[in-house]
């Protein structure tokens, strides 16, 4: 008998084609997010779901669907799934790292750069008719070429943006809650320094560290008075890395020059804050959202489950302890 699994947001057809060959397959391709108690209602019966970020997978769920032995997130990041909850139960949690990683580094490049060049407050001065005409000192932004690159979190995403800074002559540094290996650091031309040393010198700070009790409000008022009030800062990981209240004030008094946004405290509603303010490029957390990554993506969500509920081990486990 082939195993029951419910894909909880809408999928690609490809990917729907794929898991019906293995599984029996409840689909949502209206795409309704699941309120939690709908989406509890929705797993009972099931053997394993394919959730998003939008999904809480917690201890609660899972003590009502009891029979679930796989959750497959559409994601790399989890911090939508407890963990721990999962491996207590046996549950086989995993996520799609790797397919995602050029496409959200390029959308981390596409913020600096925009927010660098005020090219969102800029487009919506030419829409309002306010572009009367050349001016030598119109709308002055800052170099990203030759400045220097701060990265926080320097995993695979990490690592790719750092490899773009090379064709813009940057001078990168990082921190990290471990030094990487020398050849890595020496083929990015990273050099390794304290959190509060990178701060104080970056004229872009990059976030790529994972959301979690340790990373919450990594960036808060604190660290915002820290940097250069000539900086730029970028988050394209997960919202509450950085206390949002304290970015908004930061960057309305001046103490800080921009900010590139992918993500937000309690997504999709922003604190309005943001809206008022022109020295934001805001985008709505697309970083992976590009048509071949999401399908990869999609795909490996995909294969990860099918591989759990028939036997095998999901290529990317998260709590690989399950199956001992
Ligand atoms: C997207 O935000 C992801 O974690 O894949």
């Amino acid at each position: 008998m082939k195993p029951n699994i419910l894909v909880t947001r809408e999928v690609f057809d490809e990917t729907l084609a794929y898991l019906s060959q293995h599984c029996e397959v409840e689909a949502n391709q209206q795409d309704m997010a699941f309120s939690p108690d709908a989406l509890v209602q929705r797993l009972a019966g099931k053997d394993g779901v394919m959730c998003s970020l939008t999904d809480r997978i917690d201890a609660g769920l899972l003590s009502a669907c009891p029979q679930i032995r796989a959750v497959a997130n559409i994601a790399v990041g989890y911090n939508n799934i407890d963990l721990a909850a999962c491996t207590a139960r046996g549950v086989m949690a995993t996520n799609t790292p790797g397919v995602l990683d050029d496409s959200t580094a390029d959308l981390a490049w596409a913020l600096m750069l925009a927010t660098a060049r005020r090219m969102t407050e800029v487009e919506g001065r030419i829409r309002a008719g306010e572009w009367t005409g050349w001016k030598l000192k119109q709308w002055l932004g800052v170099d990203v070429h030759h400045a220097t690159l701060g990265i926080i979190g320097m995993g695979r995403i990490g690592q790719v943006i750092a490899k773009r800074a090379m064709g813009f002559d940057m001078k990168v540094i990082y921190s990290n809650r471990k030094r990487v290996a020398p050849d890595i650091e020496q083929r990015l031309n990273a050099t390794y320094v304290s959190r509060d040393e990178l701060l104080k010198q970056a004229d872009f700070v990059v976030l790529q560290v994972p959301y979690s009790p340790e990373t919450h409000h990594l960036i808060g008022a604190a660290e915002l008075k820290a940097m250069k009030p000539t900086a730029i800062l970028i988050n394209s990981t997960r919202g509450g890395v950085v206390d949002d209240a304290a970015l908004i004030a930061a960057l309305t008094n001046g103490t800080l020059r921009g900010a590139g946004l992918d993500v937000f405290e309690n997504e999709p509603k922003l604190n309005p804050g943001f809206l008022q303010l022109k020295n934001v490029v805001l985008t709505p957390h697309i970083g992976s959202s590009t048509e071949a990554t999401r399908r990869a993506m999609a795909m490996t969500a995909a294969k990860n489950l099918v591989a759990a509920l028939t036997g095998g081990t999901p290529p990317n486990l998260l709590n690989p302890e399950v199956t001992k």
